[in-house]
């Protein structure tokens, strides 16, 4: 594994290498020690076109803990694709730092970065795609079912959109069930459900309009924001369009006893997720949202560290 720009191109070997190395690492945290200085003398370049908590920090936190640097560029002034090109910026920062990460509007800017970069280039979400997010809520449903997820079922509620993607292609390669329920209009579209399906073939997707069907059978319930980074401006019809699809205790009831509720954060509360589901007894919500600090670990430790990630070293 070169780069992580897709769960999709993740051979499964490297994604179970990425797991083992971020539960150790979060055992190691957990019983107080330090963790090992997997990414000395390693420095990782950010860039963010859009907002960010978790993303950010559980990077800049996972370098610092691993014994390695980060450096958090100012966006605008790198103007990625606008002052210079994608590929450019990629080609320079190859030569001075160990790892790029980027979160971008348009994804193909990650592919191209990946195209010149000889260093890994990280997706840190795009309009297409969120697979650092998906590592962390593999994690999340592993604590709750154990590394063995096969056959369970994760029913995401809501738009058919980045997160979406990589969970579908998550749940493809952890031998689990997808379902979307979304609006008319809101699917995941069919092009890219039959690139899903190229990647993992084996993955249930399935995809209604009823969000009690959706969850009847769910061992997990995912929600995302409706208006995603970028969509501002549809706010007020989303709003209209997507209120019938909001976690709420009527909703969640309707799934199995054992159902746990997942968001990736950051929530409109009392939107799409109402404040009795995010803070009730089902929800693994921020356990989640720490888990991005684990994942992000494992992740750069085995992108970057290589060998001395696997503790071969
Ligand atoms: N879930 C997630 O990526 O959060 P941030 O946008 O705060 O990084
Ligand atoms: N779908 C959301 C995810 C935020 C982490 C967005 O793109 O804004």
């Amino acid at each position: 594994m070169q780069h992580f720009i897709s769960v999709s191109d993740t051979p499964d070997d490297d994604l179970a290498v990425i797991f083992d190395v971020s539960f150790r690492l979060r055992e190691q945290r957990n019983a107080g020690q330090a963790n090992e200085p997997i990414l000395a003398g390693k420095t990782l370049a950010m860039i963010f076109e859009k907002p960010s908590l978790r993303t950010n920090v559980s990077f800049q936190q996972a370098m610092y803990e691993l014994g390695g640097n980060s450096i958090v560029m100012v966006s605008e002034q790198v103007g990625l694709g606008k002052r210079e090109s994608a590929g450019d910026v990629a080609r320079v920062l190859s030569g001075m730092v160990h790892g790029i990460m980027a979160r971008v509007f348009e994804h193909e800017k990650l592919v191209e970065m990946a195209k010149h970069a000889s260093v890994p280039v990280i997706n840190a979400l795009s309009d297409f795609s969120h697979p650092c997010q998906a590592l962390a809520d593999a994690m999340t449903l592993m604590d709750e079912f154990g590394r063995d997820l096969k056959g369970r079922t994760l029913a995401f509620v809501g738009d058919g959109n980045n997160m979406a993607h990589s969970l579908a292609v998550m749940c493809g390669k952890l031998g689990m069930n997808f379902i979307l329920a979304s609006p008319p209009g809101y699917e995941i579209k069919p092009d890219i459900a039959d690139q899903i399906m190229a990647f993992v073939p084996e993955l249930n997707l399935e995809m209604t309009h009823d969000a009690v069907d959706a969850v009847r059978y769910a061992d997990a319930i995912y929600a995302d924001t409706w208006i995603s980074m970028g969509q501002e401006q549809e706010a007020v019809i989303r709003r209209e369009v997507f209120a019938d699809y909001q976690l709420n205790e009527a909703l969640v009831n309707q799934s199995p006893d054992h159902a746990i509720v997942l968001h990736c954060l950051p929530a409109y509360r009392n939107v799409e997720i109402t404040d009795a589901v995010i803070d009730g007894p089902r929800s693994r919500v921020f356990p989640q949202a720490h888990n991005r600090l684990h994942a992000q670990k494992g992740l750069v430790a085995v992108l970057m560290g290589g060998a001395r990630a696997r503790g071969r070293d």
